[in-house]
Formats: C-alpha cells, sequence, structure tokens
C-alpha cells in the first residue's frame, strides 16, 4: 500500500470536514495525524479551570505553559489530555468553543504550541510515514515547507450545518441558528487576529467543500498528494 511521505498541511475554517478528512487521509496513507484545534482548546479548557479571564494574556499564557497538555498522534485513536486526565469530549463543548478564539489569539500561547506541534511533527517524520496536520496556521506558520498544503473552505450555512450534525451525532444538543452565528463569529476572530491569522498559504491549493461529501474530497485529496510526489 502507498504510504505518505512528509506532511501534508490542511487548514480552513471550522465545519469544513476539516478534521474527518485529515483523519482519513491519514489513515488511508499509513500516515500519523496531528489535530492542533484539539491543543488550542485544551489549552483554553485549562484557562477556564484556572479561572483567568481569556482577555488577560500575561495570566492565560502562564496558565498554558503550567498545563500539562498531551495530544495523541493515531488517526484511529484521537486523543487529548490535560493534567493526565482525557478532556476529549469537555473541549468540544460550548464554554470551550466560546473562548478557544480568545486564547488562541495570545502571542505566547501561539509560541508554546507551535514549538511543541514542530517538536510532534519532527518525531513523525523520524519514523516511516508522513503526518496530516490540520488547523489554521498550518501552511502559513507551522509548517511552510509541507509537501502539500490544501486550503478547505465551505459556505457559512453548509459549514454550520455539519458543525450542528456533528454535535448531535457526538451527544451534544444542537442549535442551527446559534452555531451559525458562532461559526461567524470564530470566523472573524481567527481572520482578524494579529498573530497567525486564519489565511490561506499562497501555495496552498483551495478546495470549495461546499457541495462535496467526504469520499469526493478524499479523492481531490489524493488525487493532491499523488501528484506532488509524496507517496512511497
Ligand atoms: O479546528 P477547531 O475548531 O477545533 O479549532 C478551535 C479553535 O482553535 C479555532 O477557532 C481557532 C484555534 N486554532 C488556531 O488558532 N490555530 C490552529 N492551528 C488551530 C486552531
Amino acid at each position: 500500500h502507498a504510504r505518505l511521505r512528509g506532511v501534508v498541511a490542511l487548514d480552513g475554517p471550522s465545519g469544513t470536514g476539516k478534521s474527518t478528512v485529515s483523519r482519513k487521509l491519514a489513515s488511508a496513507l499509513g500516515a500519523t495525524y496531528l489535530d492542533t484545534g484539539a491543543m488550542y482548546r485544551a489549552a483554553t479548557l485549562a484557562v477556564l479551570r484556572a479561572e483567568v479571564e481569556p482577555s488577560d494574556s500575561a495570566e492565560v499564557a502562564r496558565v498554558v505553559r503550567a498545563a500539562a497538555l498531551i495530544v495523541g498522534t493515531d488517526p484511529e485513536r484521537p486523543s487529548v489530555s490535560l493534567d493526565g486526565a482525557d478532556v476529549g469530549q469537555e473541549i468540544r463543548g460550548p464554554e470551550v468553543t466560546g473562548a478557544v478564539s480568545a486564547v488562541s489569539a495570545v502571542a505566547e500561547v501561539r509560541e508554546q504550541l507551535v514549538a511543541q506541534q514542530r517538536r510532534l511533527i519532527g518525531e513523525a517524520l523520524e519514523s516511516p510515514g508522513g503526518m496530516v496536520v490540520e488547523g489554521r496556521d498550518i501552511g502559513t506558520v507551522v509548517v511552510p515547507d509541507a509537501g502539500l498544503k490544501v486550503y478547505l473552505t465551505a459556505s457559512a450555512h453548509a459549514r454550520a450545518q455539519r458543525r450542528t450534525a456533528q454535535d448531535v451525532s457526538e451527544g451534544r444538543a444542537g442549535d442551527l441558528d446559534r452555531t451559525h452565528a458562532d461559526v461567524q463569529r470564530r470566523d472573524a476572530l481567527d481572520s482578524g487576529r494579529k498573530v497567525a491569522p486564519l489565511r490561506k498559504a499562497d501555495d496552498a491549493v483551495e478546495l470549495d467543500t461546499t457541495d462535496l461529501g467526504v469520499v469526493e474530497v478524499l479523492e481531490q485529496l489524493h488525487k493532491h498528494v499523488e501528484s506532488r510526489g509524496l507517496l512511497a
């Protein structure tokens, strides 16, 4: 079976199907997988637990530095833990979702997490098989020399629908209007922040997933991986 070599960077706003296709792509290509959004979410949970205001950047940076944040890289079993306990569920809840843009706008938080991400990516590339890394700034900041950069988009409506369906299927309350408002609020915050804003890298392939299913998106990704010569 063909295996991925190097890094595939997948960026874009929430609800584009990024996590689903990143995991499936990694599984299909015998690669590891890094969900950087899960890291910002776990850092945000640490801030909320410490009862620090997300706008107090010095305190936020201190809390995140002290937090033991571990993220797994197996695409079949994604895992995130904070201070020794699994937080995979809690980081998807509304409290974290509401505060994550503020925490991820803090420059020191990004410095810490980007350093950790680069360490994990470096370790992954030491063993055979590549890595699929998803986030907002992977192609622009974390791995600017990635073998393939993809920027996923979709209409705000399609993204809100997907996020709501995901909430329902994972046992959380689904609220389309609230999710639509939240998706647009986070887009504005993530794209408008000073440090590493969400944007397409100049050399990224842009893929609009509004009218595409998971299988079709994966077909496109496989095609690009192959045409870049990233299969061993
Ligand atoms: O992909 P997600 O929805 O789990 O990401 C949660 C938040 O984390 C997102 O609103 C912005 C932030 N984030 C970031 O700033 N940089 C990344 N590389 C990944 C996520």
